[in-house]
């Protein structure tokens, strides 16, 4: 069985799961299976046939799954007989982000076998915090060697492993991903409002003069939403407000009006999240 994990992280806690998802393979199955890992911002569409089961991971984002995924996912071919695993990581809760990233799947005829959200530091409130608050050391002091949640959950593997051996399927297993009333009720109004918040947000970006016109910032921004124009770094219109940039500054000279001016940033549960390297390294590993 060859097995794709896919994520989408923003500052670094999807991708640290992503990475607890396939050593979790390795060191449990490692004889039998092949775990492939890309970001989405380095996976070429084109390569997944290859693939049996699929792991999605994003971050929530007002209770709903990025834009930038709701995209790759309508670029996917028909994968009709494949499975696959959708995973979150949040702050607080996901409401119906599984559910609604699962009806745009749908086409796809692939097979949803499970969606599990992990709780991690909200890393949109990080940024807006001092760096000797109790949240942040919170953060910053918390065990992520061991995710007991998704421990627990990787309990089903070796049943749904067996079975598509057998079957070469996994219809056996086929469940939609739970719909919670709540935000069924509710979402939507909470959506809206951020969406309004959101638009006022991102017009609030700036660089301060700690800037060394690295191009940083505009290398990893994952919706190609920020240039150097004029000797000056300048933000478009098409940020997702994954606040990529904010934390990953090596000056943390990248503001969202006064609110993140000398407070905390967060490099990932391990403090090694670049997403540059991560892409060079998987472009190579694909090519
Ligand atoms: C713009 C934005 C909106 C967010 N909205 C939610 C939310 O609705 N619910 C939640 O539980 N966490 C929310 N969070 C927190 C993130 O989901 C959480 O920090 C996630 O682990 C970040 O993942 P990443 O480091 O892979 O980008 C939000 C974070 C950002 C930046
Ligand atoms: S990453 Fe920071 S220092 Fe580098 S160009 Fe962007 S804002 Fe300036
Ligand atoms: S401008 Fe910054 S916050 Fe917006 S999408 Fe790009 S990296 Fe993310």
């Amino acid at each position: 069985m060859r097995i794709l994990i896919l994520y989408f992280s923003g500052t670094g806690n999807t991708e640290y799961i992503s990475r607890y998802i396939q050593n979790h393979l390795y060191t449990s199955f490692l004889s039998d299976l092949q775990v492939d890992r890309f970001s989405i911002e380095s996976f070429s569409v084109d390569n997944i046939q290859q693939y049996d089961l699929i792991f999605l991971g994003f971050p929530i984002y007002a209770l709903d799954a990025p834009k930038n995924v709701y995209e790759f996912v309508r670029k996917l071919p028909n994968l009709k007989n494949k499975g696959i695993f959708l995973f979150a990581t949040m702050g607080i809760i996901a409401g119906n982000a599984f559910y609604r990233l699962y009806s745009s799947l749908k086409s796809t005829e692939i097979i949803h076998l499970g969606s599990f959200a992990i709780k991690m530091p909200g890393t949109d409130g990080l940024a807006m915090l001092k760096s000797t608050s109790r949240y942040v050391r919170k953060a910053q002091s918390r065990n992520y060697s061991k995710i007991t949640k998704l421990d627990k959950y990787f309990e089903t593997l070796p049943q749904i492993f067996e079975t598509f051996e057998k079957e070469h399927s996994f219809i056996s297993f086929a469940v939609k991903p739970p719909r919670y009333i709540i935000d069924t009720l509710f979402g939507w109004m909470f959506r809206m409002l951020y969406k309004l918040m959101e638009g006022s947000i991102k017009k609030q970006f700036w660089v301060d003069d700690n800037c060394t016109k690295c191009q940083l910032c505009v290398k990893q921004c994952p919706v190609n939403n920020i240039r150097l124009e004029a000797d000056r770094i300048t933000f478009g219109t098409d940020c997702i407000v994954c606040l990529r940039c904010i934390h990953q500054c090596p000056t943390e000279s990248i503001q969202i009006g006064k609110s993140t001016i000398g407070k905390f940033r967060w490099h990932g549960p391990l403090g090694d999240f670049h997403p540059l390297s991560n892409k060079n390294k998987e472009k190579k590993e694909s090519n």
